[in-house]
């Protein structure tokens, strides 16, 4: 198992790339199954998540090339509508394979996630959309099976703004006759890409990044060649290093409308953002006032940023209040925070963060994707060493992460089981 050994106490400095964005590529690829022709995906880091994709793609039986940072897809011969629980469990994400079979071939048989069952927390939302699309719904052995007679345009209301739901639904209602009109969608950025991508291959779609998406279907899909928006959640990651370390970091290749909420709390806090065209520039300040962050759907504060942000706050003078409004149970790197010396009380949904003077390095384990880069960061202005265990996580959302923080000055290494 690897691990990365941090020595804490550099000022991060220089600049940084970010790389494409994980949580557009994932879509991306799983809407490729969609298309007869080619699908061509640029600027697609190393990424676990994204190997794991591969796989399940070519499970299902799609040729997947994999060279440099470019992915080709020949959805051709995809045949497979089940997915078993082995690429499930690997990783959530494998069930956005679900609205482009269902779109495609109208059945699917499906594991659930960690076997849920039906009407519990994980699938709803994408259950009801393809039901409301003319989808008959059972559930057999851990098995979500979706049965079609062909879909159908149809209205569909989100009771909440689910990214995943929302595009298991762009992608699917590619293939229902007539209009389907997705109400109260979620607007994140990456569901703008997908929308990009499938009208590249010949699709209908308008509205995505607005809470009201329409799809004209069904159309046939093409080939399409397409280069994948930046990391939004990467950017903000290294705007938060460059803060908490009081350095002073270039961050190339974002979107600076992206990482709005990110840039506004960073201000907030005492640190300079200037925005460029296509890069922000952070420098942190010498003492961090605490701030109140509250996540929330995009244009909100991410869910996927709390924990980095979290760690912001350990450091700053006076306390700070953490509500995380998404997701209900993520609080997982409050443990190894703690064992690093942060003063913070959790109360529900809700996280009261002390600032304290300096974290102190010890051994901790990254227990999830963003978690274990909040460690990065806890690490980078602990006094003395930190081990951060089970980098595999990390390894899923972020590509190389101690070279690149090694280049800017960082004292970070990757050990192999010691
Ligand atoms: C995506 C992102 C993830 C991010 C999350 C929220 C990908 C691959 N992952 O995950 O990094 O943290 O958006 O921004 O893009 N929910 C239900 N029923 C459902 C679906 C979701 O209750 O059918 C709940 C979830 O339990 C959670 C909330 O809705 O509490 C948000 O989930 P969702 O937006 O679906 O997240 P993902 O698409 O899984």
């Amino acid at each position: 198992m690897e691990k990365f050994i941090v020595i804490g106490g550099k000022r991060l400095k220089g600049t940084i790339r970010v790389s494409g964005a994980k949580n557009a590529i994932l879509p991306i690829l799983a809407a490729s199954l969609l298309a007869e022709g080619i699908s061509t995906v640029n600027e697609v880091p190393r990424l676990r998540d994204v190997l794991a994709m591969k796989d399940v793609l070519r499970y299902l039986g799609a040729v997947v090339s994999y060279e440099g940072n470019t992915i080709r897809v020949d959805g051709a011969k995809v045949q497979s509508l089940e997915i078993g629980e082995d690429l499930m469990r690997r990783m959530r994400a494998s069930n956005l394979v679900m609205g482009s079979l269902l779109g495609r071939f109208g059945n699917i048989r499906v594991a659930y996630p960690g076997g849920c069952a039906i009407g519990s927390r994980p699938m709803d939302l994408h259950l009801k959309g393809f039901a409301a699309l003319g989808a008959r719904i059972t559930e057999r052995h851990g098995y979500v099976i979706a049965e079609t007679d062909g879909l159908r345009g149809a209205e569909i209301h989100m009771d909440f703004p689910s990214v995943g739901a929302t595009e298991n639904l762009m992608m699917a209602a590619t293939q229902a006759r007539g209009q389907t009109i997705i109400r109260n969608a979620a607007k994140e950025p990456e569901l703008v890409d997908l929308q990009n991508f499938l009208n590249g291959l010949g699709a209908r779609i308008r509205g995505a990044g607005t809470d009201l998406i329409k799809i004209e279907g069904p159309t046939r899909l093409g080939s399409a060649n397409h280069t994948v928006i930046p990391d939004r959640i990467e950017a903000g990651t290294h705007m938060v290093a460059a803060a908490i370390t009081g350095g002073e970091i270039s961050v190339e290749n974002v979107i600076p409308e992206h990482v709005e909420a990110v840039t506004a709390k960073l201000r907030e806090a005492g640190a300079v953002v200037e925005e460029g065209e296509d890069l922000v520039r952070v420098i942190g300040p010498s003492r961090i006032k605490p701030v109140d962050v509250r996540t929330l759907p995009y244009p909100g504060f991410p869910t996927d940023m709390q924990a980095q942000m979290m760690v912001l706050m350990t450091a700053a003078e006076g306390t700070g209040i953490v509500s995380e409004s998404v997701f209900e149970n993520r609080y997982k790197h409050v443990d190894e925070l703690r064992r690093m010396g942060a003063s913070i009380k959790i109360e529900g949904r809700v996280a009261i963060v002390k600032g304290i003077p300096k974290l102190s390095g010890t051994i901790v384990e990254a227990t999830d994707l963003r978690a274990g880069a909040a460690l990065v960061l806890a690490g980078l202005i602990a006094e003395d060493a930190t081990v951060i265990e089970n980098v595999a996580h990390i390894d899923r959302g972020y590509e190389n992460l101690e070279r690149k923080y090694a280049a800017l000055g960082a004292r970070i290494m990757r050990v192999n089981g010691i």
